[in-house]
C-alpha cells in the first residue's frame, strides 16, 4: 500500500523546535553569569561552571536540549528565547574581532553554557584566529562576500565546513553551531534561514536527488582559508555526494565558497536544490536573548541581506563550532592548544 505524501509528512519527525525560558529561569542564569570572569580566560573551568549554572534549568528544557545533541531524530534547528542579556552592551565591534569594551560576560556565558549540552566548543586557526566564540558583525571588506562577515547579499543555503589536509571538509567540520544574538540589526531585516536534509530530500524531485546523492561534487574551501592561506585560489576537496546517509536521516554538506558540479547535470541540481531550500526552509528571526541551535549535519543554513552602518549599531552575534568528540579530530590538534585545530 502507497503512502500519500501528507500522510507522509505528518508521520516525518518535527525539524523545527522553540524553546521559551521562564523569567525566573532566566533571572537566576543571569544572576550567576554576571559574576563570572571573560570564560576563554580558563576555558574548561568556566566550562565547568557553566554546566552547574545551566543545571538551573526545568528538566524538560534540559532534556530538550541534550535531545537535540544527540538523537538522529530530532530537529535540525531550535530557537531558544528569553535568555538573560548584558546589563550594559558596547558597540558593535567593526573589525569582526571581539570587543575590548565588554566588561561583562553574560551573553558568553548563555551562549557557552548551551553550545556544551550539544558538544565541546572548538575552534579553527583559519576561522576567528582559532577563537571559540566568534563575533559574527557585518565588516565592510566583506559586505558582498559569501562569508560570515556579509550584509549586503544574500548568503546561500550551505554549511559552515572547514578546509581539512585529507581533501575533505565535511568530516572534521563543527556538529553544532551556536548564534547567539547581542544586537539586532537597526532594520529588523535580517532573517536566519534553516533548511533540512530531510525535507529538502522529500521536496525535492527524485532524480534531483538520486544525482545529489551521487559523487559529483567538490566543494570549494572556506573564504577565510581561500583569502587568508590561498592567495584568493580555489581550493577544491575531493568529489563527494551533497546528500549522503539513510534515507530517513540524511547528511548534507554545501560550501558556502562555492560547489563545482563535475557535470551539467550536477550543476542543474544545486541550482534546483537551493531553490526547494528556500521552499522548504524555517525562518528566524535572531534578536536580544535568543539563539540558534544549529544541528550542522542534519541541514543547511542561509542569512537574508541586511543593511550594515559600521557605527556600532550594527547586528552583532556571537558563534560557537561545537564536536560531539574531540577525539576524532585528533589528527588535526595543535600542540598548544586541545580545543584549537
Ligand atoms: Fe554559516
Amino acid at each position: 500500500m502507497s503512502v500519500d505524501v501528507n500522510e507522509r509528512a505528518a508521520a516525518a519527525p518535527p525539524t523545527y523546535a522553540e524553546i521559551v525560558l521562564d523569567d525566573e529561569v532566566r533571572d537566576a542564569i543571569g544572576a550567576a553569569l554576571l559574576q563570572l570572569p571573560d570564560p576563554v580566560e580558563d576555558i574548561d573551568r568556566s566550562l565547568a561552571r557553566l554546566r552547574v549554572v545551566f543545571a538551573g534549568l526545568p528538566i524538560e528544557q534540559l532534556q530538550a536540549v541534550l535531545d537535540f545533541g544527540r538523537h538522529v531524530d530530532t530537529p535540525g534547528v531550535a530557537m531558544v528565547r528569553n535568555l538573560p542579556v548584558d546589563p550594559d552592551l558596547p558597540p558593535t565591534p567593526v573589525d569582526g574581532r571581539p570587543s575590548a569594551e565588554k566588561k561583562t560576560f553574560v551573553a558568553e556565558g548563555a551562549l557557552l553554557g548551551l553550545s556544551q549540552l550539544l558538544g565541546e566548543p572548538v575552534g579553527f586557526t583559519t576561522e576567528k584566529s582559532g577563537g571559540l566564540i566568534h563575533d559574527v558583525v557585518p565588516v565592510s571588506a566583506g559586505a558582498m562576500t559569501q562569508t560570515n562577515q556579509s550584509s549586503t547579499v544574500f548568503l546561500n543555503f550551505h554549511n559552515d565546513i572547514v578546509h581539512d589536509e585529507i581533501g575533505r571538509y565535511d568530516v572534521s567540520n563543527p556538529d553544532f553551531l551556536v548564534l547567539h544574538c547581542l544586537r539586532q540589526d537597526t532594520a529588523k531585516e535580517a532573517v536566519t534561514y534553516y533548511a533540512d536534509a530531510r525535507d529538502i530530500s522529500r521536496a525535492l524531485d527524485p532524480a534531483v536527488l538520486e544525482t545529489l546523492r551521487a559523487p559529483l561534487f567538490r566543494l570549494n574551501a572556506p573564504g577565510s582559508y581561500v583569502r587568508d592561506v590561498a592567495g584568493g585560489a580555489e581550493v577544491l576537496a575531493e568529489p563527494t555526494p551533497i546528500i549522503s546517509g539513510p534515507h530517513a536521516c540524511p547528511e548534507i554538506a554545501v560550501s558556502a565558497n562555492g560547489v563545482h558540479g563535475l557535470t551539467g547535470e550536477a550543476e542543474r541540481a544545486l541550482t534546483e536544490l537551493q531553490r526547494v531550500c528556500r521552499e522548504v526552509a524555517h525562518r528566524a528571526t535572531l534578536e536580544p536573548g535568543t539563539a540558534l541551535l544549529i544541528n550542522n549535519r542534519k541541514g543547511l543554513h542561509a542569512r537574508s541581506q541586511f543593511a550594515a552602518h559600521h557605527d556600532g549599531r550594527d547586528r552583532w552575534l556571537q558563534r560557537t563550532y561545537l564536536r560531539r568528540s574531540l577525539w576524532t579530530i585528533r589528527y588535526r590538534a595543535l600542540p598548544d592548544g586541545r580545543r584549537v585545530h
